[in-house]
This record gives structure tokens, C-alpha cells and sequence, in this order.
């Protein structure tokens, strides 16, 4: 947090209330948003954390014609299913509003008269598409067509889902009317214009003075900025919405994304009247001291980065978003998330099924930070067990177990100690600060894998320290083992606990601290705060791992044919190599080695770069998969790896081992790993 900055506002794009959430929406905007307010509320820092459902424009009127219900019906559906959903996952929301309500339509029509009488709002006649049939102007999402810029077909009036361009109806090529499908005239109407433009220098000026923003986020500013801002028309022909606030456009409703935006500050204001402050949200909005983060998917980028803070701007007295941390997409079994059928998993039905910590630790481990994602329930599976369960539960649970069985279930004394014992407690200690800086500038990816490493460095320390040995032969020892493994166990819990809250909660309350874990505090985390005697509660199995059926049961779902249906294309097998002996082999040392990152090599089609752990030490690798395997399924993966084959140059990068994979293409792809989690460096015979 920068000195000045006294309080944090944290809000997450307004979900429209027209289907229910998915997984695609929890990965782009929420999932990232409850990490970091739950992290800086660890870190005992005034943070205010604002949502909503968006309940108006055409995405609404289009979805309820469709169902033959009227929009409210619509609304009040989806918002209660969705204010539902997100409970379930831990959003920790301060409040969670939604665009149809009376302080919204207030706030919303107060800016727009207060910008209509700065003269900033411009009235203006321009060519409008009209369809003959319905007789009604074509607002934003009533017209398909093709985009101008991608040539997607479906491209909607208002924005092209597949590259993000925020079109104008009248650039479509070959536009339909999407209530009949005739082909729209073009006729003349007036509406009240944003006039962009006017703002562009400001806006230039903003954007420039975070240099710290992320990368797709500044060349998406940066794209509009050198095509130049224009006007926008922020009024509508339609009945659903907030009623334009003037007497010659009393037919209009404001333009959704308007009035959406300003969702943040009346859902706000709705919070502040239902703590008995009303004022208490201009202390949010309206004051210096504090930190405005604006968590989106990057098809909102325009909306945020340029039309919310032009708004902002043209009214005054408000502050700016002071990061806007958009992430890419993440898109489900190697397609993109729709709200089709059969091509999406709703956050409402997965939780019927999964615990939400499940899905909140695998998304984390998978968020589209810098480039989109997939979701494949398998590496779903592969993590849940993998991780959560064999290194993090495993490491809670034998620790526990341990103390409850040899010392009664009370924190062991810890005595003098061992190298060993200080290198761990070193580890500890400087965690909290390496993940805690990670959300800090919003990876959370990394922040998590780092989490998870201190559980992993944990259990090599427990398995290390072989406590079942020392327990008769060096008992201080074993005592002190415990003793530091019992201080870890805490330690993860606060620092799991931004990432899979209901986990967290519960390791906290097997320690029996007493104190509530929201009091902790995230400096504290590395300190060694159990004391010796401190009695414990019973040790629980934290995860229960996921069975292959559960798994076949999603991917049914969703139409993908599970192992035993695929049909296996006939193999050609090569040739068998000529015979070698048992010495041959035995000169190439194999070990396991996890893999921390993995990215493309520049200018090559076929090559990743990776980063392996081998326990012992790190290398880079050269591995020719890049057609084969995307970067994100490789992340955290236990592979088998050539050690001590010859550094070699693949296209002028250095490679330090070879990664073993089958020798084909597609299905019959497959990396050589583990078939349980074992500790990284270990030799394969
Ligand atoms: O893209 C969407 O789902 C929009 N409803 C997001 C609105 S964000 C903010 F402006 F409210
Ligand atoms: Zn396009």
C-alpha cells in the first residue's frame, strides 16, 4: 500500500443478471478480487470489497424475451441465484447490490444530469440501424453482424465477443435484426454523446502515470489512445433501464455501461445506509487517502481504463482506479466458456458437488493473469489430490496425527536446534513476505505456488527429520520436530487462508487457538506463536481426495467422452532399438523434478523453456512439446527428467536435461510422471 493510501476499495465487475456465473467469470474478476481483499483484511488494513449484478441493457431485455418473462422477473432470478453462488464460494463480499434499485437509478440519472449541464453530454443526430419489422431502433445487442476488425460472424452491435472491439452498430458488415433476422435500415435519431475525445489528453495522462499496470492492460489503452477517442452515445431506444432524466429524451434510458459503472458507488452508498452511516461512502469515493482497485475480465478493459474514469473526470471529486488488474480468459477443455449448453460449468452446480475450496485452489493455481487459461477437470482432479490433499492435507494431518498419538495432543517443547530445524524455521519466517508481496502486485498464480511450496519444503522437512526414529532414540529432538511442524501448520493456515478460506478455518480450529483467525495477523504468520503445552483438537482429514467417477460424471456433462469410450486410433509401433546392457542404462541418472515454469521460446513453434526443481537444485530445460502441451498444464507437474545429460543450445537457449514424454502427437501425448506424490530429486531405477 503507497504511504498516503489510509483505506482500500476493492470492486469486482458487476455480473449481468442474465445466466447464472460460471467458472470463466470466477477466474477473470472474483476469484483474484476475494484473494487480495481477503489478504489485505489479514493484513488488518481498512478494505471495502463492492459488487453487484448489472441488471440492465440489452443483455437483459434479449435474455428475458427469450424465457417470455419480463426483465425484473429475469433480474430478480439471477441475482438471487447469483448472490447465492457467490456465498457458496467465499466471496467475502461487503456488499453485493444490484442496478435496479432506487439509489442506483439516483446516483446514476445525478451524473448524467450533473454532465448534461456542464454542457459536457452533446446532443447529436447520427444514423442509427432500425429494423422495419419490430419497428424499433437496434440498440447494441438486438443486431449481429460481422466484425469489422476480426471478421467474426456473430460480432454483437455493441462489442465483438471474439477480439473485444467496442463497435457501433452501423460498422457491422452484413448486420441482421436479431429478434427476426431482416437486415436493418439505416434512419437518423438523436441521443446524448460522450464526447471521449475531449477527454483523451487526461485520460492519456492517467494511464501513463501507472506505468506499474499490466501489460494487457496498458497496450489495450494504448491501442485506443492511437486510434483516438471518439464521442459515444450513452443513451438508448429502450424501455428497460435507468429513464434518461431530461423531458425531450424522456423515451430514452441511459446506455448501460453508464450506468453500470456507477453500480460501484451506489451499491456503496446502499452499504453505508445499511451500517446506519449513510455518509461513510464518500470517505471511499470521494477522499485521497484511498486505494481504488477495480478487479474486471479484459473485455471491460475500455469501460474502466477509459469511459469510467472519463466520467469520473467530467464529474469531479471522485477518485480513480489506481490499478484495474484484468485478466485474460479462461476457457473450459481447450474451448472457449459460453453460456450455450453443455459448454460451461456453473458456479451454482459444481458446488453442489465439489467443496468450493477445491475449485477456489485450482483456479488460483490456473488464473489467465497474463495470457488465457484452460480448465480441464482432469488437471482439476490432479491438483485436488495432488496438492491440497497429498502435500498440504498430508503434511496437516501427519503433523497432528503425530502429536496426538507420542505427546497427548499438546504442542511438544521445542529444544535446541539442528541445522535442519533452522533452515525450516528460516523458511518460515521469510514466507508470509515473499507471498504476501506476490498479491501485493496482484499474482496471485505465484502467490499460491508459493504457499504450497512452503507445505511441500514442510513435509520434506517432517520425512527428513524421520520423528518415528528420533520418538525413542533422540525424544528433545522429536519433540522439537513437532514442535516446528505444529508452528507450520499455522503458519499455512494464514497464509492458505486468502485462498481457500473454509480450509484455513478449519486447520485453525484444530490447533484450538482460541482467538479467531480473522484477528491474526499476516506479519505474524511466520512467528512461532504455539506455545509449548498448548492443547490441541482432534486431527481431521482435511481433503478427501476426488474419485475418477466424480470426474467422468463432469466430463459427460459436458460432452467429452471419457478414456474407456475414446476410440484409440490403431498405434504404428516403431521398431524396437537393438539390445543394451544393464550398465548402458544405469549411466543416465533419472530423477523427478516438479516443474515451476514453463513459457514459450520466442521465434520457436516447438520449443518451451522450463524451470524444474529437482529438491536439490533448479535448472532450465528445453523441451520440444510446444505443440503438444500448453505452458499452464505443465505448471506443478512431477515429470522424469535426464539429469545429467550434456547442457546442450536448443535455438540459442540453454538446456540442463531432458523431460521423458511418449513419442507422439495428440491423445497418445503423455509427460512420464509419478504415480503418487514423491519428493523432488528422487532417483528412478
Ligand atoms: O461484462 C459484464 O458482465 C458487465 N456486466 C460488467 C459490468 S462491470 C461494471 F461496469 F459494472
Ligand atoms: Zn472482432
Amino acid at each position: 500500500m503507497k504511504k498516503n493510501h489510509k483505506r482500500i476499495l476493492v470492486t469486482a465487475a458487476l455480473p449481468y443478471a442474465n445466466g447464472p456465473i460460471h467458472l470463466g467469470h470466477l477466474a477473470g474478476a472474483y476469484l483474484p478480487a476475494d484473494i487480495y481483499v481477503r489478504y489485505q483484511r489479514s493484513q488488518h488494513r481498512d478494505v471495502l470489497f463492492i459488487c453487484g449484478s448489472d441488471e440492465h441493457g440489452v443483455a437483459i431485455t434479449i435474455a428475458a424475451e427469450k424465457q417470455g418473462i419480463t426483465p425484473q422477473a429475469l433480474v430478480d432470478r439471477f441475482h438471487a441465484m447469483n448472490a447465492e453462488a457467490f456465498a457458496a464460494f467465499g466471496m467475502n463480499f461487503d456488499n453485493y447490490s444490484r442496478t435496479s434499485i432506487p439509489v442506483h437509478h439516483e446516483t446514476s440519472k445525478e451524473f448524467f444530469l450533473d454532465l448534461r449541464q456542464k454542457k459536457i453530454l452533446k446532443e447529436k443526430e447520427e444514423k442509427q440501424l432500425y429494423c422495419e419489422v419490430n419497428k424499433m431502433f437496434l440498440a447494441d445487442r438486438y443486431v449481429e453482424g460481422t466484425c469489422p476488425v476480426c471478421k467474426f460472424e456473430s460480432a454483437r452491435g455493441d462489442q465483438c465477443e471474439n477480439c473485444g472491439t467496442w463497435l457501433n452498430a452501423t460498422e457491422l458488415i452484413n448486420p441482421k435484426c436479431k429478434l427476426c433476422g431482416t437486415t436493418p435500415v439505416v434512419r437518423a435519431t438523436t441521443h446524448l454523446y460522450l464526447p471521449l475525445g475531449d477527454f483523451q489528453k487526461r485520460l492519456e495522462d492517467y494511464v501513463h502515470s501507472h506505468a506499474e499496470w499490466k501489460d494487457n492492460v496498458l497496450k489495450y489503452c494504448e491501442g485506443w489512445f492511437k486510434e483516438g477517442l471518439e464521442d459515444r452515445a450513452v443513451t438508448r431506444d429502450l424501455h428497460w433501464g435507468v429513464p434518461v432524466p431530461l423531458a425531450e429524451f424522456s423515451d430514452k434510458v441511459i446506455y448501460v455501461w453508464f450506468d453500470a459503472v456507477l453500480g460501484y458507488i451506489s451499491s456503496t452508498k446502499e452499504w453505508a445506509q445499511r451500517i446506519g452511516s449513510p455518509d461513510t461512502w464518500k470517505k471511499y469515493w470521494q477522499n485521497d487517502e484511498t486505494r481504488y482497485i477495480a478487479f474486471i475480465g479484459k473485455d471491460n478493459i475500455v469501460f474502466h481504463c477509459i469511459v469510467f474514469p472519463a466520467m469520473l473526470m467530467a464529474k469531479g471529486g471522485y477518485i480513480l482506479p489506481d490499478n484495474v488488474p484484468a485478466n485474460e480468459f479462461l476457457n473450459l477443455e481447450g474451448g472457449k466458456f459460453s453460456k450455450s449448453r453443455n459448454n460451461a460449468i456453473y458456479v451454482k452446480d459444481v458446488l453442489k458437488t465439489f467443496e468450493p475450496d477445491f475449485l477456489r485452489y485450482t483456479l488460483a493455481m490456473n488464473l489467465p493473469e497474463t495470457h488465457d487459461t484452460d480448465f480441464y477437470w482432469k488437471d482439476f482432479q490432479a491438483k485436488a489430490n495432488g496438492e491440497l490433499a497429498d502435500i498440504l492435507g498430508n503434511f496437516v494431518n501427519r503433523t497432528l496425527a503425530f502429536t496426538e498419538k507420542n505427546f497427548g495432543r499438546k504442542v511438544p517443547a521445542r529444544g535446541t536446534l539442528t541445522s535442519r530445524d533452522k533452515e525450516m524455521t528460516g523458511l518460515v519466517k521469510e514466507t508470509p513476505e515473499t507471498v504476501g508481496s506476490l498479491y501485493e502486485i496482484f499474482k496471485f498464480r505465484d502467490g499460491t505456488f508459493e504457499a504450497m511450496n512452503l507445505a511441500r519444503s514442510a513435509n520434506k522437512y517432517f520425512n527428513d527429520s524421520e520423528p518415528w526414529k528420533t520418538l525413542k532414540s533422540e525424544p528433545a529432538q522429536c519433540a522439537t520436530t513437532l514442535n516446528i511442524s505444529l508452528q507450520i501448520v499455522r503458519t499455512l493456515a494464514i497464509l492458505f487462508s486468502p485462498v481457500i478460506p473454509f480450509s484455513a478455518e478449519r486447520i485453525w480450529k484444530m490447533l484450538c487457538i482460541g482467538t479467531p483467525l480473522s484477528d491474526e495477523q499476516w506479519s505474524s504468520a511466520g512467528e512461532m506463536k504455539l506455545a509449548e503445552g498448548h492443547k490441541l483438537g482432534a486431527a481431521e482429514i482435511l481433503f478427501k481426495k476426488i474419485e475418477d467417477a466424480a470426474i467422468e460424471q463432469e466430463l459427460a456433462k459436458l460432452g467429452v467422452p471419457s478414456e474407456t469410450e475414446t476410440v484409440k486410433p490403431i498405434a504404428s509401433f516403431a521398431p524396437l532399438k537393438p539390445a543394451i546392457a544393464y550398465d548402458d542404462f544405469a549411466k543416465i541418472d533419472l530423477r523427478t523434478a516438479r516443474i515451476i515454469s514453463a513459457e514459450p521460446v520466442p521465434k520457436s513453434k516447438k520449443l518451451l523453456k522450463l524451470h524444474v526443481d529437482l529438491g536439490f537444485e533448479q535448472r532450465q530445460i528445453v523441451a520440444g512439446i510446444a505443440e503438444k502441451i500448453s505452458p499452464e498444464q505443465l505448471l506443478g507437474k512431477t515429470i522424469i527428467m535426464v539429469a545429467n545429460l550434456a547442457p546442450a543450445k536448443l535455438m540459442g537457449v540453454e538446456s540442463n536435461g531432458m523431460l521423458l514424454a511418449t513419442a507422439s502427437d495428440g491423445e497418445n501425448f503423455a509427460l512420464l510422471t509419478t504415480s503418487k506424490t514423491v519428493e523432488q530429486g528422487t532417483g528412478i531405477q
